[in-house]
Parts: C-alpha cells; sequence; structure tokens
C-alpha cells in the first residue's frame, strides 16, 4: 500500500499566489456554455455553432460526463465524436474546454470493480445509475483516472482548439464521504503520516482519554461512521474531514501532472466551493484559476437574490483565490428531483451574467446550451429550450455576449475593489464548526447576514482571508473564528496599529489545530491585540424572556441573541455593556485603540438583531463611505480597477426602473454615450462606466 504524500509537500503545479485581489491572467475573456453534444442527433446539433457564435460566444465546456462515449469499453478510447465536434465550432471561432469525466464512471469499470463504488456514513454501497458513485481515495480508481486522463491529454495536445481543461465536476458537489474499505486503510494511512507514526501523539490530539478511546495501534481506528450511541470524538471527525481534502487534492493533483505535461499552454480549473476541501492548499495552487458555478435562482425572493445568493457567493469564492471563471451561470429555471427553482423575470438572466462579472468572473459560461429531453435533469432549463427555438434567455445571452466583446478587453487585469471586509470562511471553520455546533449558526451563515448588510449599506464590501493582505481595507470584520491561527496576528496587529478597524466577534480564537479548547484565556490568540479576557460566556437560548439586553452608546438597547460573553477590559475600555440578570453593568463590547486604529471585542454573536445596529458605528471608526452616494434601493455598485483605470456597476435588479441621482463621469461602456449626470437604470438594466 502506498503511503499518502501530504499535498503540503508537493510543489503547486499552477499559481501559487492566492488573493482576492489576483485577476486571472487570461489572454482573453472567455464566454460561452456548457455543451452535451452526446445528448443531441446531428440534425439537433446542426445550427449549434453558428447559433453561439452570433450570441459572441468563443468557448464551449464539454465532456464531463461523457466516459462511456470516450472509452466504451475498458482501454478502447474513441474520441472521433469530440474531435468532429470540435471542429466544427472550431469553424465558427469557438474554442474548446474539456473535462476529465471521472465525476461518472462508466458501468463497465464499477460492474468489475463494485469495490470502487463510495460507502456512505451507514454503511450502504452506492450504486451505478447516478453520478458521483465512485470512492476518489480508493488507488484503483486514482489509477482509472489517470488512464483515461492520459489518453485524453495524449489525444487533444495538439489541437489547437482545446484551450483549457475542468478537472472532474464539482468535487464534492452530492457527495463527500466514503467509509468504504479502501477508505479504512487510507485513512490509516495519512493518520499514520499526520502522527508521524507514533499513536500516542494520534492520542493526545483525539482526546481519546476521555470516554476510554485509547487506541494502541493505527490498524484498530476506522473512519468516523454512524453507529455509535452518542457523539463522535471531534478530533477523530475533524482528521477525518482533513483525509477527504487530501485524498480530493491527491486525486486532482495526478489529472494536473498529466494534463501539464502534454501541453503546459492550458488553462485549468475546477468549478469548485464545496465543503470538506482545503482551497487554499495545493488544490487550489495546482489551478490556474478556481470555476465556480453561481446559480442565483435558489433564492426564490427576488428582492433577496442577488445579496444572499449571488454577491454572497462571489465575494465567498474571490477570497479564497482571487477572480474566478464562472462555469455555469444560471440561464434558466432549474429542477431537479423534487425541486424546481423560479423563473428570471425579463432581463434578470443578463443582469445575473453581468452581477458576475462586476463580482470578479474573468469568464463566463453558461450552464447550459440546450435543455436535454431526458435524464435526471431535463427539467433544468439552458439557455435553448427543449425544441431548439431560441427565445428571450438566447436574446439576452446574445446581447450580453454582444456587449461583452466591446467591454472585456477593458476588464481583463483589474480586480474588485474591497474596503469593508469580513474573514469569509475556509474548510477548516466549516468543519471544525460542524464537530460541535451548541446549536450556534456555523459562520458562513453570519457571513451572509454580515455580507447582505455591508452591501446594502452600497459599502466596497468583500471578503477577505485572513492570511491574505489587507492592505486597502478600512473595516475588517472576524464573525466568529475559533480557530484563529497564531500566525495571523502579527499582520493583522500590524494593519490595526497603521489604523484599521477591526472587529472581532465572540468565540474567535477559542480552538487549537487538534480541536481541543485553548488553554488560554479567551479570546485565546486575539486577546492582546483586543486587549480583553473573557470571563464567563453562556448560551442565550429561546424564549430568553429573562436574558440580559445589550446597551449600546446613546442609551440604545438591543435584544442579544444565542450567546454572551462577559469581558474584563484589560487595555481596552468598556464600550457597550450588558443590561439585567447575571451581568447587568459588565462589559459585553470593548474598544482597544491599537496605534492609529482600533479593535472592538463583540461578546455576543453577529445577529440580524445585533448587526445592523452596530454596523453604523464600526462604520463610522473607519472612516468608511458608500462606493457611490445616494443609490437607491435595489441598485448594486461594484468597482473593479486596475492603477488609475476605475470600471463601475450599477445593476437594477428590480422590476421597476430607477433613477441615480448622478453618475462617475466617463464613458458608458454600454450606451457609448458621456456618463456623468443622472441615469434611468430600466427593470434589470445595468450601467458600466469606465473613468
Ligand atoms: C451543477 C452541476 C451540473 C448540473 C447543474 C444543475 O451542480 O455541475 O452538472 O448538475 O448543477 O443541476
Ligand atoms: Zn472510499
Amino acid at each position: 500500500m502506498t503511503a499518502i504524500i501530504p499535498t503540503d509537500k508537493l510543489t503547486p503545479l499552477g499559481n501559487p499566489h492566492l488573493s482576492h485581489t489576483r485577476p486571472w491572467n487570461t489572454p482573453q475573456f472567455w464566454y460561452g456554455a456548457c455543451y452535451y453534444p452526446e445528448h443531441w442527433d446531428a440534425p439537433t446539433r446542426a445550427e449549434d455553432a453558428a447559433r453561439m457564435a452570433a450570441a459572441g460566444m468563443n468557448l464551449v465546456r464539454m465532456s464531463e460526463f461523457a466516459w462511456d462515449r470516450m472509452e466504451p469499453s475498458e482501454g478502447k478510447f474513441d474520441f472521433s465524436f469530440f474531435d468532429e465536434i470540435i471542429s466544427t465550432l472550431a469553424s465558427h471561432g469557438i474554442s474548446t474546454m474539456l473535462c476529465t469525466p471521472t465525476a461518472t464512471a462508466p458501468r463497465w469499470l464499477t460492474a468489475a470493480h463494485p469495490e470502487l463504488l463510495r460507502v456512505n456514513e451507514q454503511g450502504i454501497p452506492m450504486r451505478h445509475g447516478s453520478r458521483q458513485q465512485t470512492c476518489y481515495g480508493n488507488p484503483l480508481y486514482r489509477e482509472y483516472s489517470r488512464r483515461i486522463t492520459r489518453a485524453m491529454a495524449e489525444h487533444f495536445k495538439n489541437n489547437p482548439h482545446v484551450v483549457g481543461w475542468q478537472t472532474d465536476n464539482e468535487f464534492h458537489c452530492l457527495f463527500s464521504e466514503c467509509h468504504c474499505a479502501s477508505c479504512q486503510t487510507q485513512f490509516r494511512l495519512f493518520l499514520k503520516e499526520r502522527f508521524q507514526g507514533e499513536i500516542a501523539r494520534l492520542n493526545e490530539a483525539w482526546g481519546t482519554a476521555f470516554w476510554s478511546q485509547t487506541y494502541s495501534g493505527f490498524g484498530e481506528i476506522d473512519t468516523p461512521q454512524d453507529g455509535r450511541p452518542c457523539a463522535i470524538n471531534p478530533g477523530q471527525r475533524l482528521d477525518y474531514f482533513r483525509y477527504l481534502s487530501e485524498i480530493i487534492t491527491l486525486f486532482q493533483h495526478d489529472q494536473v501532472q498529466i494534463l501539464r505535461q502534454h501541453n503546459p499552454r492550458w488553462f485549468i480549473q475546477h468549478n469548485g466551493g464545496f465543503s470538506h476541501i482545503d482551497y487554499r492548499g495545493l488544490f487550489l495552487r495546482d489551478l490556474d484559476v478556481l470555476g465556480f458555478d453561481s446559480y442565483p435562482m435558489f433564492e426564490n425572493d427576488p428582492e433577496k437574490r442577488p445579496l444572499t445568493q449571488q454577491i454572497f457567493l462571489s465575494d465567498l469564492m474571490r477570497s479564497l483565490s482571487g477572480n474566478f471563471m464562472i462555469i455555469e451561470q444560471q440561464s434558466g429555471p432549474g429542477g431537479a428531483g423534487s425541486f424546481m427553482t423560479e423563473t428570471a423575470a425579463p432581463g434578470e438572466v443578463r443582469s445575473m451574467a453581468w452581477r458576475s462579472v462586476a463580482r470578479g468572473a474573468d469568464s463566463l459560461l453558461y450552464f447550459r446550451w440546450r435543455t436535454c429531453r431526458f435524464g435526471a435533469e431535463m427539467y433544468w432549463c439552458g439557455i435553448l429550450d427543449h425544441d431548439n427555438i431560441p427565445r428571450r434567455r438566447y436574446d439576452e445571452v446574445a446581447r450580453t455576449g454582444n456587449e461583452l466583446k466591446k467591454i472585456a478587453p477593458q476588464l481583463l487585469g483589474t480586480h474588485v475593489v474591497v474596503e469593508a471586509a469580513q474573514a469569509g470562511h475556509d474548510y477548516l471553520v466549516g468543519d471544525l464548526h460542524s464537530t460541535t455546533t451548541l446549536g450556534l449558526p456555523a459562520m458562513v451563515e453570519t457571513n451572509q447576514l454580515i455580507c447582505r448588510h455591508l452591501h446594502a449599506a452600497h459599502f466596497a464590501a468583500g471578503m477577505v482571508h485572513p492570511e491574505d493582505s489587507l492592505e486597502g481595507l478600512k473595516l475588517y470584520i472576524i464573525p466568529h473564528w475559533p480557530l484563529f491561527k497564531p500566525g495571523w496576528v502579527p499582520a493583522l496587529a500590524d494593519w490595526v496599529a497603521k489604523g484599521g478597524t477591526l472587529v472581532i466577534g465572540a468565540r474567535s480564537g477559542t480552538r487549537l489545530e487538534n480541536n481541543h479548547v485553548t488553554s488560554q484565556t479567551l479570546p485565546g490568540t486575539l486577546r492582546e491585540l483586543a486587549g480583553v479576557s473573557v470571563i464567563e460566556y453562556g448560551k442565550l437560548n429561546p424564549p430568553g424572556t429573562d436574558h440580559p439586553s445589550l446597551l449600546l452608546p446613546g442609551h440604545v438597547s438591543l435584544k442579544a441573541e444565542l450567546w454572551m460573553e462577559i469581558l474584563h477590559c484589560e487595555s481596552a475600555s468598556p464600550w457597550a455593556s450588558w443590561k439585567g440578570r447575571l451581568a447587568d453593568g459588565r462589559t459585553a463590547i470593548s474598544l482597544n485603540k491599537v496605534g492609529a486604529g482600533r479593535v472592538f471585542y463583540v461578546g455576543t454573536y453577529l445577529t440580524e438583531s445585533t448587526f445592523p445596529a452596530l454596523l453604523p458605528h464600526f462604520a463610522a471608526a473607519a472612516g468608511l463611505q458608500p462606493l457611490w452616494p445616494d443609490l437607491p434601493k435595489g441598485v448594486d455598485v461594484s468597482l473593479r480597477t486596475e492603477g488609475t483605470k476605475k470600471i463601475w456597476f450599477f445593476i437594477n435588479s428590480t422590476l421597476s426602473p430607477l433613477e441615480l441621482k448622478t453618475t462617475p463621469s466617463g464613458a458608458n461602456l454600454i450606451t457609448g454615450l458621456v456618463s456623468g449626470g443622472p441615469l434611468t437604470l430600466e427593470p434589470h438594466g445595468v450601467a458600466i462606466i469606465q473613468n
């Protein structure tokens, strides 16, 4: 059995610089659709390439679920179908991004090797007939993955129309855990490596002294499957999530290595964003750009849709590595199984696409070219309907594509301006929380709430990972980040001392790498910077009739929810206090002056009842102003910039025309007119102004 090489010991094969301000270094803005020619006969496909070109498209993505077409039986490769499609598309000026097809193993493979099927938490093996049914940790599956990747790379390496690749499809989207026999072995190997072969280290890290769990050898350890009467050891669970991240990263690394060996000019992306993957580790450092699938219509309320879905997820994805490529932009209502999303309003397919660009897309493809007439997603509507007639969705896509032809060259190289940021969650924050939630929301939920309020105030808002540079930020909020690494603190302290305003939410800095609670006085790693210590904490459960309330400066009283901490000010001063019951008069929020900056420590959860009332105070302390003044509700604003170049986006997400009192003086890139005065944005209208 081969050892598992830790991913941090491997040399990254892509771009090692991960920062929210990093543009994607692409020679052109790719625009197009996910295309499934294997679903259609030749007469139906006949007009596809011409129609795509007329819509301004220059790229399709293909083959992620077509392993059976390319290797119909073991070792018999046949790429002729895709060769022909690629060349037809190319004759209309459309390039191709291919995908390794490993998300859907063919039946000949699972029939010959049923041991490759994943096993879920209940011990039930997955079966053929759907997707993502195989175990990515299984060395034999990795071998099959390398084989098909090698065969594809070898075949397409000299095809000038294949410009890039996607690895697999949405790792961990529908399924992430596996408890198969191979994973038992692999998990043990992973742990052996992690604890340098010493079981005593594992026992200590997992706290096995609790409930008599001590192991005497790695061979005794299982994956944390169901079948325990009570909660599973949180150290074991967290290391299992780390294991899932490691094996998927290694699985992808195999594919990337082969692709790069065959043609170093290809770009490689993965359409990610799902749980149990350390994107900021080797996973994204192996790639050129993060791909991301954007389905804003999962939010039914059109008023909430832009902020809670689209802007929120775009900001979160951008915080992982910089500008991204949208691989699947929603182009119609999505229906599968027992649900179907709402239908986009007239203009909304276009406004959603432009909003993705405004929030950091350096390329954009729609899901999907034409709605399939069969299969589990036969109601997941694409640009064209089942009958292959272009209608309003096609018109909006074509309008956007033809606008992009003019505007895209200005956009490449720019990044989204952020002044008011929060630390967006990463996989470890979510995984660690999930091992012991105490009924408190995951940080990602708080991230969503904060995002909504920062953007509703029209600040230049975004998310920045604590490892990233904080340069340019005026306000930085760390919502509730338990595993706040000591190595992140010096740069943070430095940024504060230079004038930054930092807000730290309760329960930050409280846990260690091995998921133990820190022995330091809370807030642990952040105590000195906050100048405060937590001397008592407790949960606030409903109905909460006797809960203390928060008393802000100016005698404003707020209902606190979920959590309370009593603070002892060290170098900080009291800023808000508790009123009532066990905490009367004690400090609830503190303010510490550090150099030219300041740190607020908030001894409660940032919720709908507390955050909107606190934000104006934080913003005033930070000297934050809206990105553009006097914007009506329902318009979102973004600024992309490089050097002195500024490109402004104003997008109306409502069904009514909205009036902007002023606009930046410069050129309206859509209308070609001079901008500067008032402007009416039509329903779902978009204005893009350069100055
Ligand atoms: C994505 C996936 C696509 C398709 C789409 C619509 O998650 O990558 O293959 O399934 O959703 O459901
Ligand atoms: Zn497995």
